[in-house]
């Protein structure tokens, strides 16, 4: 049985200080009893969002992190660091790097190679433009993504991760997939992972929607039988959040 997970992605938002507004206003609001809840903060917060989660089951995750362990290579900041301050979850591939940060199919492989051997587990974006979804190659793509993302993965460690389904067209925009359409597309997630490491490994990962998530529509994505959860943007900055996670 798989424990659902709502992860809030605050992307580029909160300063230090507006974080731990946010924390002080949803942490004693989300039910963490059946639902494993975590906030994927700007690096510069985590260390005080930390803090302000201690005594809580709220764990706190990271929006990226570079593969190798440390060096010259200004600007990144790498797994050991994230795992040393008690990082969980880390997002990675998520859309918006891969279109204006350069992440690729490979670089997502790495870094999920990374984040799992330092304990931290990855939650792996892959989803499709509308231009894929029009040209009806929406599973091809995201079976690709899948695979690509999971090169020399070994079952153990593939088991440690969480995919997330995320069309691009429905980030940010309030226009969600319907239920149908995203579990069709968790459902085929779910058939690769099936076919590169068997049914029981497939059926204990952790499969996350996420585009335009909100406390409207979470309970019916949520019932969705390949759906564990939701990957949240604009709605896990406000009070909307601590809906989506004690929905039914
Ligand atoms: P929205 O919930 O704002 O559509 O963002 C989804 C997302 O990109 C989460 O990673």
């Amino acid at each position: 049985m798989r424990k659902r997970l709502v992860a809030g992605n605050w992307k580029m938002n909160k300063t230090p200080k507006e974080a731990l507004e946010l924390v002080a206003l949803l942490k004693d609001k989300v039910n963490t009893a059946d639902t494993d809840v975590v906030f994927c903060v700007p690096f510069v917060d985590l260390i005080p969002v930390s803090e302000a989660l201690e005594g809580t089951n709220i764990a706190f995750g990271a929006q990226n992190l570079y593969f190798e362990d440390k060096g010259a290579f200004t600007g990144e900041v790498s797994a050991p660091m994230l795992s040393e301050i008690g990082c969980k979850y880390v997002v990675i591939g998520h859309s918006e790097r891969r279109a204006y940060f350069g992440e690729t199919d490979e670089s997502v492989n790495k870094k999920l190679i990374q984040a799992v051997k330092y304990g931290i587990v990855p939650i792996v974006c892959v989803g499709e433009e509308l231009k894929t979804r029009e040209e009806n190659v929406t599973i091809e793509h995201v079976r690709s993504q899948v695979k690509r993302a999971l090169v020399g993965v070994s079952a153990e460690d593939a088991a440690k991760t969480v995919f997330a389904y995320e069309p691009i067209w429905a980030i940010g925009t309030g226009l969600s997939a319907t239920s149908e359409q995203a579990q069709e597309v968790c459902g085929a997630i779910r058939t690769v992972l099936t076919e590169i490491y068997g049914k029981a490994t497939a059926d204990s990962i952790r499969i996350l929607y996420g585009g335009s998530v909100s406390g409207k529509n979470s309970e019916e994505l949520f019932a969705m039988p390949d759906i564990d959860g939701g990957l949240v943007g604009g709605s896990s900055l406000k009070e909307d959040f601590a809906t989506i996670v004690n929905c039914k």
